[in-house]
């Protein structure tokens, strides 16, 4: 029965809520699974894109209930890389293989707009045959066209969840949903390649607002789409929530791959962090991108968004390794690439 809505639903890119709910919750999904596979190597053959990641300020004006770094924490020691060593870690990262560069970090407005642009420019001019992508939250609209006019063609912004009741029980009332869509369009319509996407699992979330998650991302289209489960932070008012559904995770990065056949969406280190083999379990179904760390090891523990992140104590080099060999394990390469989207299929 289920195997007919799936294939329903690999032909037409779409299902009706009751559907989607049904196979958000699905227990035996390996036949998800594999029609979602099917269509990811399809489009991306076995070919696994990597983004080199570096997380240059765990300083943050936000309050975001579910996140480590929120202002209100007082038990982060807060860092800011300067430039010299974002471009450091750039460098290190091309030799390692990376051609994308993903700059994420809090809202710090110590990091003027001006400022982030000499820093795109200067990663642009070090490294022409990159992407550089920004992950640095709100800005105002002439920001955003600034960081593009600048030489930045990718930004990431989760929307988080579509549901404006669920919004206001994550954030805190300065925040709004609303303000973060409206980033989100104003990015596409600049011409960014604009990533969005949500937490699985987070405090209050029901099944009707992953639907809600899944249609937002319908009207967006974006070319990215990041989940990854909720994990507590103990220092955060969520700290002692349950953390999301490896398996839930799953069959929504499947069902993501079925209704977004192009698009780019990684295997997050959050489902490396509750599962040993969730990012490898990401790509078989149906995940194409990984983002590993190349900030400098002696920060990383301090870039706590939530407990027990992953890859806190290695270096550069070591995860770079290290994912080629679990990448490979299952029969998939990681490829030195800017990782593009791609629009159509490469193979029948
Ligand atoms: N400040 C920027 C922003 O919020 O868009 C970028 C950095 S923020 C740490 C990146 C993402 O981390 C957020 O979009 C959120 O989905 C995710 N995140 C934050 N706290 C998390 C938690 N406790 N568990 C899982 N993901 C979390
Ligand atoms: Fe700040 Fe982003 Fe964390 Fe919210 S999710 S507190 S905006 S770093
Ligand atoms: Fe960082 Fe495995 S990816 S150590």
């Amino acid at each position: 029965m289920f195997e007919c809505v799936i294939d329903k639903l690999f032909a037409t890119k779409n299902a009706s809520d009751e559907v989607l709910k049904l196979l958000i919750d699905l227990d035996d999904a390996d036949y998800l699974y594999k029609r979602a596979l099917e269509r990811r190597v399809a489009y991306y053959d076995h070919d696994v894109f990597t983004r080199g990641l570096i997380e240059f300020t765990n300083y943050c004006k936000n309050n975001c209930y579910y996140c480590g770094l929120r202002a209100q924490n007082h038990n982060v020691e807060r860092y800011r890389l300067t430039p010299e060593e974002i471009y450091e870690c750039a460098d290190e990262g091309y030799e390692l293989g990376y051609r994308t560069f993903v700059l994420q970090g809090g809202e710090d407005m110590y990091f003027s707009d001006d400022q982030i642009c000499e820093i795109v420019r200067r990663l642009k001019s070090d490294h022409p045959d990159c992407a550089v992508t920004l992950s640095i939250g709100e800005r105002e609209r002439e920001a955003y066209q600034a960081f593009y006019d600048a030489g930045a063609r990718r930004y990431l912004l989760r929307h988080e969840t579509a549901n404006d009741a669920h919004y206001v029980k994550l954030h805190p009332k300065e925040m709004s949903l609303a303000h973060r869509k409206q980033c989100l369009w104003n990015l596409k319509d600049i011409g960014f390649q604009v990533g969005s996407g949500f937490m699985v699992g987070s405090p209050f979330q029901t099944l009707d607002d992953l639907v809600a998650d899944l249609r937002f991302l319908q009207e967006l289209q974006p070319d990215m789409i990041g989940i990854g489960p909720f994990i507590p932070q103990a220092d955060t008012p969520f700290g002692d929530q349950q953390a999301g559904s490896v398996k839930r995770t799953l069959n929504l990065v499947a069902i993501l791959r079925l209704m977004f056949p192009y698009a780019l969406i990684p295997s997050t280190t959050a489902l490396g962090t509750l599962d040993p083999k969730g990012r490898e379990l990401g790509i078989l179904a149906g995940a194409n991108v990984v983002m590993p760390n190349l900030s400098p090891t002696r920060f990383r523990k301090l870039y706590a968004i939530y407990d027990n992140k992953i890859c806190t104590g290695d270096e550069s080099a070591q995860c770079r390794h290290c994912l080629e060999k679990r990448v490979e394990s299952i029969g998939f390469h990681l490829v030195v690439d800017r990782g593009d989207v791609r629009r159509e299929a490469v193979k029948l």
